[in-house]
């Protein structure tokens, strides 16, 4: 008997603030048309007084353990993606746990900015896998909009807020076409850290400082490393691309997504894309999209689908999974 980690229910939430590109030119010297044009983008949601990462990440968390119909007292692992906790610490992931009344178990965050979720995820079914944990919370949640530097045009129309969580089970089973997480792969290169990052923190800043982005130079290393690490993902598990029913991108840019799936040959038809609404929302772009698209009934139970993110740091990475 194989142990695998399955996705049992999926969730999202989003602020009450819509803001669309028309609002973002009265901020800054933009317009409709170039954000749509250079990202894909129409609006995006910004938190309001009140509402924090935490509160996000325990909605959408609600919601997904509503969906896998589970107990939330039986959740043991609670991994949340974030790069924008409430405080530096405690862990986001132990508010949300103490909003749902589920102490006891494990929770921490992981850190790898827009690969937040996917290293999240990795985490998880590693922990599930070895039996360290058997029910596991993955959440990827944000508060970009505390970040952004609003006179910057260049990064301040491209990001939103937003959360996404799954529960991930512990199942066993003998069947090769059995659901689970199939495989899972992560890199890092920190030698690129400087075109991307945030001008504070802790230990070097009496400030959480403002996110900074070289964007043409992010753009390129981004097609390149998705596709890499698809194939990667897909040579690990012996699956070939035409497999897929559907990739679930992060959603940084239009142009990255077509780009990365052109790479693959995989048609856009297959590829979910939320980017237009939600912008980039980080770690949580990824679960944002997977829950739009359970709900919306195109991931049915049995399909393949991939998932793809890259970030800060740079960090990036996919996963394979059977639903
Ligand atoms: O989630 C983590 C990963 N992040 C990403 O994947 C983001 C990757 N990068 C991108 O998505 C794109 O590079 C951007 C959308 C950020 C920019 O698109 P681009 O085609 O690479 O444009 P660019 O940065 O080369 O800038 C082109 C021009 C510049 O003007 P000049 O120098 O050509 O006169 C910018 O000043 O567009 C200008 N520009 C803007 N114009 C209107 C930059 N931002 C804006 C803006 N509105 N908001």
């Amino acid at each position: 008997m194989t142990r695998r980690a399955v996705i049992t229910g999926t969730g999202s939430a989003l602020p009450s603030r819509r803001v669309d590109n028309d609002e973002m030119a009265k901020i800054v010297d933009t317009s409709d048309e170039w954000i749509r044009e250079r990202s894909g983008i129409r609006t995006r949601y910004f938190a309001s007084e009140g509402e924090t990462t935490s509160s996000l990440a325990t909605a959408a968390a609600r919601k997904a353990i509503e969906a896998a119909g589970i107990d939330p007292c039986s959740i043991d692992l609670i991994v949340l993606g974030t790069t924008t906790p409430d405080q530096t610490f405690p862990a986001t992931a132990t508010t949300v746990q103490a909003a749902l009344g589920c102490n006891g178990g494990m929770a921490f965050d992981v850190q790898a900015v827009c690969s937040g979720f996917l290293y999240a995820l990795g985490t998880a079914d590693a922990m599930i896998r070895s039996g360290m944990a058997s029910k596991a919370l993955v959440i990827g949640a944000e508060t970009m909009s505390r970040l952004l530097d609003f006179s910057d045009r260049g990064t301040c129309v491209l990001f939103g807020d937003g959360a996404g969580a799954i529960v991930l089970e512990a199942r066993e089973s003998d069947d090769p076409e059995a659901p689970g997480v199939l495989a899972t792969k992560l890199h890092a290169d920190g030698a690129h850290n400087q075109l991307l990052y945030v001008d504070g923190g802790p230990s070097t800043s009496d400030n959480v400082g403002k996110l900074r982005m070289t964007g043409n130079a992010v753009f390129k290393h981004a097609v390149t490393n998705l596709s890499d690490v698809l194939r990667e993902v897909l040579e690990l598990s012996g699956t070939e691309a035409a497999q897929i029913d559907w990739v679930v991108p992060h959603q940084a840019n239009a142009r990255i997504i077509e780009g990365t799936a052109k790479k693959l040959g995989l048609p856009m038809d297959r590829v979910i894309m939320t980017v237009d609404q939600h912008a980039n929302t980080s770690a949580a772009s990824v679960p944002l999209a997977l829950d739009a698209a359970v709900r919306d009934g195109r991931i049915k139970p049995g399909q393949l689908i991939v998932l793809e993110a890259m970030g800060g740091g740079f960090t990036w990475g996919a996963s394979l999974i059977r639903i």
